[in-house]
């Protein structure tokens, strides 16, 4: 049999590139996909995006974007027109007054944190966030030349980094601090005083707090309150991919801090002249009284999801010690039927096809110990993906 050719190797990668590491939750649904093509049906509670289809308002408003054969580039901050939406949106959700100047429409909040991290680091400077935490900060930051300090966190802090943890590991070299309230891996908020104490702690230090509210609106129970509430010189990163549900859309947001939207501005011109314009043109549909109809709708949905899976994990034998009060994300301490959590997530996944991610995708610390389980499935599949686990784990 012909054995396939080893590719030649690349002969210019560039050095940085040994310190970003392939995002597992990726690279595991791509798995998912493959056993699904084989005619496996996969449980797939690792990839982090609502099942939920874009609402149809939004939708209705893409296909007319089309119609008028008007996609263009807009400018590089977004529509002037999507812009003042966001605006008007601060007003009505937070009371908040944002100016227009300081928002800029992104492509996804994945450019918004690469343009925050493209204006703000110099090679070496230091940015600190909790560990676990989004797998691609740690990359976009080392993308740009800084290094991320990721600081250790477990239940007794919600998981969520604290304005002592903040003063504590702030160096000569620290010049931002970045959290997500709530947070991806484990669905836990910062308390607003907490976060007002925090944001005095980087004030004082001469840094800047970046905030990331992309899973606002997914709370259960309670409303999140902004940073944007009590602080204006601060970045807020947001996105129309979670609670808007559209993900593939690959629109977000961030508001900066006055001083810097030239620099984000030049950056975005430059690295992409534009965000999709038919996104943009739909996404004008995204705050209309019939879209939050329905998406408060989604989010009664989200919390019958996670109050069915929660205490079926927890009944398996997973160790969950913070009830998760917001996103769509279960972080759950697997050590009581292994060692090494990324090889029991590929062992689960082969063996039961239940696809969930891997604690090492989010940091390293206590990483083996963990998985992270995404529930925005209809309940009876989340009863199947049990079923499964239950099996595997007790026969
Ligand atoms: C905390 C957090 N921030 C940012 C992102 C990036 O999302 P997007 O680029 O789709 O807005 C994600 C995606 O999962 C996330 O969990």
């Amino acid at each position: 049999m012909n054995q396939p050719k080893e590719l030649p190797a690349a002969t210019h990668v560039a050095a940085r590139l040994a310190e970003i590491e392939q995002f597992h939750v990726v690279t595991l649904v791509t798995r998912a996909f493959e056993l699904e093509a084989q005619g496996r049906k996969i449980v797939n509670m690792v990839i982090g995006e609502p099942d939920f289809p874009t609402p149809q308002p939004i939708v209705d408003a893409g296909i007319e974007a089309l119609r008028s054969r008007q996609i263009r580039y807009t400018p590089s901050l977004g529509s002037d027109e999507l812009r003042a939406a966001l605006r008007q949106w601060y007003r009505t959700r937070y009371g908040v007054d944002v100016p227009k100047s300081r928002i800029a429409v992104t492509s996804g909040s994945s450019a918004a944190l690469l343009l925050t991290m493209g204006a703000m680091l110099s090679p070496g400077d230091e940015v600190l966030m909790a560990d676990p935490s989004y797998p691609c900060n740690r990359h976009f930051v080392r993308a740009m030349e800084g290094r991320a300090v990721m600081i250790p966190v477990d239940a007794d802090t919600g998981y969520q980094l604290t304005a002592d943890l903040v003063d504590k590991h702030w160096t000569p070299r620290t010049v931002a601090v970045m959290v997500a309230t709530p947070s991806n891996p484990t669905g836990t908020l910062i308390a607003p005083d907490e976060l007002r104490r925090m944001h005095a702690v980087v004030q004082r230090k001469g840094g800047v707090l970046i905030v990331d509210e992309i899973y606002h609106g997914l709370t259960y129970g309670f409303d999140a309150h902004s940073v944007l509430e009590f602080a204006d010189d601060v970045f807020v990163i947001n996105s129309f991919s979670k609670y808007f549900c559209m993900t593939g859309w690959r629109l977000g947001w961030m508001v900066m801090p006055q001083a810097y939207k030239s620099h984000i501005e030049k950056l975005a011109q430059n690295l992409y002249i534009s965000n999709s314009d038919v996104a943009q043109q739909a996404a004008l549909a995204a705050f209309d009284a019939r879209t939050l109809a329905i998406l408060e709708d989604n989010r009664g949905k989200f919390r019958e999801q996670r109050d069915y899976l929660l205490p079926a994990l927890r009944a398996l034998g997973f160790d969950i010690p913070v009830e998760p009060q917001g996103a769509f994300y279960i972080y759950a301490n697997c050590s009581k039927f292994t060692r090494d959590s990324y090889r029991f997530c590929w062992d689960v996944l082969e063996k039961t096809g239940v696809a969930i991610a891997p604690g090492i995708d989010f940091g390293e610390h206590r990483a083996a110990e963990h998985v992270r389980f995404s529930y925005p499935k209809p309940v009876p599949v989340l009863e199947e993906g049990v079923r499964r686990l239950r099996e595997y784990l007790h026969g």
